[in-house]
């Protein structure tokens, strides 16, 4: 789609014009333009027919009749791109994935927080250690984690860092889902749920889990286990373009259509603390042909986000705008349906989706930084309700995980609590859901769009894998 009026003015550097947030200045200009340049050079990570199929999947996601799942690390780091942590984090992706494919009986769209989740937007522009007043961490797109004053300066050599990481990351990724194998729904250890023994729920997921199983020798039977299908799967990608120098230096024309392409990312995401209608960020997200997530919560004023929506998606695209609301189990019921009457209102067309995860974050009596699986499912299951009840469709859910066995969250069937954070902490950022907790996350979401919405109609699509 043309997006002449939406363009108009507009380059992939206009929002250097634009008051920036939460991107320091790199002190050397000479250098910054030297690796921008470099960056702008290199081939693109992803390609354009893969963003447009993506915006035709949020499409369906607007009316319900898709589910987006979106999923990965708080913050990726250099360092974690290696085969076991990228493996850990497919595996949970596309086992919840299959979990909801089965349950929802509607395509689901997986999309990876990673191959470029390098760039942090932080509360506190410094942060005190011992005597000393050090810039914050901000990502390894952009400074460095060590607590030393030198590491902690911006620096532009990250940026090319950050792209190779993100294609040794997505080449891989690419590898195991396109190869056939890794997704074979067959492997035993899939389904591997006795940590789930003493859960309130487990009846219930073992009967699920026998009927995927089910379903899978049927199919087996009538195509001799060789239907293509359920050996590979299809993942996008996704980071919060926060750096802009790395996003915009991958914008790119392509030929044969209209408009500048993100390629380095198939949805680019803005920030709750950038999003603001004059700042740079926004400037830069009106311009591309992505579709776009925009994460929305307190503070923030319907109106406001009314007209950004407006400034985003002119042409009122279903594909293009992915709100994802991450208000808080405490603030949920306050501000959602005043937000969804907003939109509605101004009869303008998104995906919604709920990340339950940046609005339930809290310290502990130690001062970890943590978050309560019973706060997280609760404003999941407020956020289905609500939607049930006004007449839209919850289309996405977001949330930060890793397939490790970290212990970040408290909660979640192993019932973790406070005392064991400690035993494997290892986010640069915010406290992600382990494996387990991933796992039931999915079958607890599964549950939720039962109540709420498949009672209200069927469609007979056919669940892509
Ligand atoms: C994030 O997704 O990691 C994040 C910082 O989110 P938000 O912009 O919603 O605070
Ligand atoms: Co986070």
């Amino acid at each position: 789609m043309s997006t002449t009026n939406q363009t108009r003015n507009w380059t992939p550097e206009s929002w250097k014009t634009h008051p920036v947030q939460q991107l320091p200045d790199y002190p050397d200009n000479q250098e910054i333009q030297r690796v921008y340049s470099e960056l702008k050079s290199y081939p693109p990570l992803i390609t354009s027919w893969e963003v447009e199929a993506l915006k035709d999947n949020m499409r369906k996601a607007s009316e319900g009749k898709a589910f987006i799942m979106q999923g990965g690390d708080c913050a990726e780091t250099f360092t974690n791109c290696s085969a076991p942590q990228i493996v850990n984090q497919l595996k949970v992706l596309l086992q919840m994935s299959f979990i909801l494919i089965h349950e929802l009986n509607v395509p689901v769209v997986r999309v990876g927080r990673f191959a470029g989740q390098y760039a942090k937007p932080r509360s506190s522009s410094t942060e005190r250690v011992g005597d000393l007043e050090l810039p914050t961490y901000r990502g390894d797109l952009i400074n460095g984690f060590q607590k030393d004053e030198e590491v902690r300066q911006p620096d532009p050599s990250r940026l090319l860092e950050g792209y190779q990481k993100s294609a040794m990351t997505l080449n891989f990724v690419r590898a195991l889902t396109e190869g056939g194998g890794f997704a074979d729904l067959h492997h035993p250890e899939f389904w591997e749920l006795d940590f789930m023994r003493n859960n309130r729920y487990y009846e219930e997921y073992a009967t699920m889990v026998n009927s995927i199983r089910h379903a899978l020798k049927f199919v087996d039977s009538i195509s001799d286990g060789s239907l293509s299908t359920l050996k590979q799967v299809y993942i996008y990608t996704s980071h919060e373009a926060l750096n802009l120098h790395y996003d915009s230096a991958q914008t790119r024309k392509v030929p044969h259509k209209s408009g500048w392409y993100n390629l380095s990312t198939h949805l680019p995401w803005l920030g709750n603390r950038t999003r603001n209608l004059d700042g740079a960020h926004v400037e830069y997200f009106r311009g591309i042909e992505n579709p776009v997530g925009v994460k929305v919560g307190p503070p923030f004023e319907s109106d406001e986000i009314v007209d950004l929506i407006k400034n985003l998606n002119p042409s009122n695209d279903a594909g293009k705008v992915m709100l994802i609301t991450r208000m808080g189990r405490k603030n949920i019921e306050e501000r959602l349906p005043e937000l969804i009457e907003a939109v509605k209102s101004a009869g303008l067309n998104v995906v919604w989706s709920c990340d339950p995860m940046h609005g339930n974050t809290f310290a502990t009596d130690e001062g970890i930084k943590t978050r309560d699986f019973d706060d997280i499912l609760e404003e999941l299951k407020l956020a289905f309700q609500i939607h049930n009840k006004m007449g839209t469709y919850l289309g996405g859910a977001h949330l930060e995980l890793t397939g490790d066995n970290v212990t970040e969250c408290v909660g979640g069937a192993r019932g973790l609590n406070a005392d064991k954070l400690k035993e494997n902490y290892q986010t640069y950022c915010d406290p992600r859901l382990n494996y387990q907790q991933s796992l039931e996350m999915a079958f607890l979401i599964a549950r939720q769009w039962k109540e709420n919405f498949s009672r209200q109609r069927s469609y007979g699509a056919q669940p892509a894998i």
